[in-house]
């Protein structure tokens, strides 16, 4: 069976099974499923070719896509590293545990554009001391991304300093809209500027900052000239676009798939041409098919990253999407 044939089998599973689970039963049998089986060891979801590495502050990625941040479990973190990616981010670590917001914390969408989530997550995550001594036994098949989410500047400060020695490069979320804890650095320029500074001075490895496409003027005017300012080199525009849904716990979440897709090509496309080679810049917001992934790469990104299609469409399409990428070489 060719891999486009067996991504078709998974849409159909996704579309008759999965999709009809209620969310927190369907996760629950996805999240099992990558723990228990070891599709890791299986070539079939890799493509290794010399001629798709990229870098990125220095960093080799054996090929430009990214897992983006959700998972936490070191135990899927290390399956997702032999499933054809790149480089794989850990979800947003606070320096305590959270517990999230309450259930019903994510829904499903159907947008013309295909299937999506709106999430209200809220940063469930075991904590800064906890994370820090799971991810240390974690082996980097790929490069590990942890990632970084604070409210204070010394949070951001301890977070970067006791983490990533853990990683091969650090992230810090300012972009998830379901807390005050992040989202709001970005309307307050001049502090963001002061903690950008300090946790660049404190990273041991090299920084990335995780915008918003819901400010992207501010990120345009402020956010992304504050993070050159500070020497971060690397922008990863973005993360889910804040949106009123009644059905979760909060009243609103960030909605991520294909919806939120030609955002992020306008913003990629706008960053590259306002900011030339002054960056590297990862596109993250939709892309669930190769042509997406080829999309945002000729508009300028560094590399690329999703989360929800690694759902919706399976565990398959970063292979599918690195043979698209061979064939136009
Ligand atoms: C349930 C859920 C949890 C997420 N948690 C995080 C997080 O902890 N940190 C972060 O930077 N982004 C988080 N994201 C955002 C994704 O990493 C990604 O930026 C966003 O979903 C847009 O990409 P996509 O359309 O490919 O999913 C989360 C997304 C979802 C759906």
């Amino acid at each position: 069976m060719t891999t486009d044939t067996l991504a078709r089998v998974y849409r159909v599973f996704y579309e008759g099974v999965l999709s009809r689970l209620p969310e927190e039963r369907a996760i629950a049998i996805g999240q099992t499923a990558l723990r228990m089986l070891p599709f890791d060891r299986l070539p079939l979801f890799r493509l290794d070719d010399p001629r798709l590495a990229t870098t990125l502050g220095g960093v080799r990625l054996p090929n430009p896509l990214i897992l983006a941040a959700q998972y936490y479990d070191t135990t899927i973190l290390r399956r997702a590293m032999g499933l054809g990616f790149g480089a794989v981010t850990a979800k947003s670590i606070t320096r305590y545990p959270r517990p999230g917001h309450p259930e019903p914390n994510l829904v499903r969408v159907r947008t013309a554009a295909g299937p999506g989530l709106i999430n209200c997550n809220g940063f469930k995550n075991p904590g800064l001391d906890a994370f820090a001594a799971d991810v240390a036994k974690l082996p980097h098949r790929v490069p590990l991304i942890v990632s970084i989410a604070g409210e204070s500047p010394d949070d951001c400060v301890e977070l970067v300093r006791r983490l990533g020695p853990h990683g091969d490069l650090v992230e810090f979320n300012i972009s998830s809209p379901n807390t005050k804890l992040v989202y709001a650095w970005s309307e307050k320029p001049a502090e963001l500027r002061a903690v950008l500074e300090a946790v660049r001075a404190a990273a041991p490895r090299p920084l990335i900052l995780k915008i918003s496409p819901d400010f992207a003027d501010a990120n345009e005017r402020h956010v992304i000239p504050a993070a050159l300012e500070a020497g971060v080199g690397i922008v990863n525009y973005g993360n889910t676009r804040r949106v009123e849904d009644r059905r979760l716990s909060q009243g609103s979440g960030g909605l991520s798939g294909p919806e939120i897709f030609p955002a992020t090509l306008e913003n990629v496309r706008n960053t590259r041409a306002r900011f030339g080679d002054r960056l590297a810049l990862i596109a993250t917001g939709g892309i669930d098919a190769p042509d997406k992934a080829r999309a945002v790469l000729d508009a300028g990104a560094t590399a690329v990253g999703y989360f929800t299609a690694f759902i919706t469409r399976g565990p398959l399409l970063a292979r599918r999407i690195l043979d698209e990428l061979v064939r136009r070489r």
